[in-house]
């Protein structure tokens, strides 16, 4: 919907200004270069988020994290919206599985439908490349088909909670989440052990 409202109101606003450069033309043509219509091009782009913010309100600063003035290296455009979260139809708003949800797929929220790893992490694998990701934390390719990317990341506010933590809270981050994960194997196996029992 969003994507046809915006090629909708682009092709309004480019018919419009096609027609007043005309005018001008006509009118004025020595003074008046066709300088114009570049300035609104750059309008177009900065407004790209616009269809998602006039609803979602808390995002309408978009970003405050590092994608909010990051390129998209796939088209060399400004990141948006549905770099992300896709197309949504009118139904993503009761649920309808069409906007990409991101989750901590290893603390689940309950009653929010948690959305498959792969399917998560390919978004964010579209735009970063594994070499950089292994440089950065070697542990990043361990977890890959593991955990979700959002289980230790969260993109929209100003500081990522991973990026730039001291060593010791590092290890501490590893360290509890894997007691948990063994304290939960633990719990399953003996509820699966004492299932079997006769
Ligand atoms: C007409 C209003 C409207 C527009 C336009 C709109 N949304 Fe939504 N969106 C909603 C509502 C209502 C919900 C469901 C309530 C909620 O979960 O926050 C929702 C839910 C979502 C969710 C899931 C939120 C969650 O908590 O899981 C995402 C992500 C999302 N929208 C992204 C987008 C993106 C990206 C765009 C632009 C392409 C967009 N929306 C356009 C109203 C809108
Ligand atoms: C459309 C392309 C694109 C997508 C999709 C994308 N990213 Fe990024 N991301 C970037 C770019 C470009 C940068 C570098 C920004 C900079 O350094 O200025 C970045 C930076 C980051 C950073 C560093 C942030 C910081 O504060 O230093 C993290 C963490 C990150 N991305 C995680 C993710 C995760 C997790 C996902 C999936 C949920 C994702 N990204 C999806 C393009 C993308
Ligand atoms: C187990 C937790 C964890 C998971 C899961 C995880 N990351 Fe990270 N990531 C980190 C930590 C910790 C750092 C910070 C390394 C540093 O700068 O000290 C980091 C750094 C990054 C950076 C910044 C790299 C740079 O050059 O500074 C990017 C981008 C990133 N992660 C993307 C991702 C993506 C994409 C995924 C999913 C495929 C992912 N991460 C999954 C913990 C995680
Ligand atoms: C680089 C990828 C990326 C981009 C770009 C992005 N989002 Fe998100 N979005 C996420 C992730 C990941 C989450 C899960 C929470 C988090 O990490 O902050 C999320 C969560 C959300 C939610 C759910 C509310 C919540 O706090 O859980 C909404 C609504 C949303 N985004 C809307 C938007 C809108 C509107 C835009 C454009 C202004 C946008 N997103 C741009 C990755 C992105
Ligand atoms: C949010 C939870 C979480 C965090 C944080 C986390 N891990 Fe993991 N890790 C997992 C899960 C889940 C697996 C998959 C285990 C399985 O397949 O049974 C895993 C697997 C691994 C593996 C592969 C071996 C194995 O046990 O299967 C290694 C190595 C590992 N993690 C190291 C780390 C390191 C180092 C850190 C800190 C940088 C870290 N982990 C942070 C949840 C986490």
């Amino acid at each position: 919907m969003g994507d046809l409202t915006m090629d909708f109101l682009r092709l309004m606003l480019m018919a419009a200004m096609l027609l007043t450069s005309l005018q001008g033309q006509a009118a004025e043509s020595a003074t008046h270069p066709a300088a114009a219509p570049a300035m609104h091009d750059v309008e177009f782009l900065r407004s790209a988020d616009k269809a998602c913010t006039d609803c979602h309100k808390e995002q309408t600063d978009g970003m405050h994290g590092k994608h909010a003035k990051a390129t998209n290296p796939n088209n060399l455009a400004p990141v948006t919206c549905t770099n992300c979260h896709g197309l949504p139809s009118p139904q993503h708003r009761e649920g309808v599985k069409d906007v990409m949800r991101f989750s901590d797929s290893f603390n689940k929220a309950p009653g929010k439908e948690g959305y498959p790893i792969a399917e998560q992490n390919s978004v964010c694998m579209s735009c970063h490349e594994p070499k950089p990701l292994r440089e950065a934390l070697w542990a990043h390719d361990v977890h890959m088909t593991k955990l979700s990317c959002t289980s230790c990341h969260q993109l929209h506010p100003a500081k990522e909670p991973m990026v730039g933590i001291p060593e010791k809270s590092r290890v501490k981050l590893c360290v509890d989440c894997h007691s948990k994960q063994h304290a939960t194997k633990a719990a399953n196996q003996q509820a699966s052990v004492s299932k079997e029992a006769p």
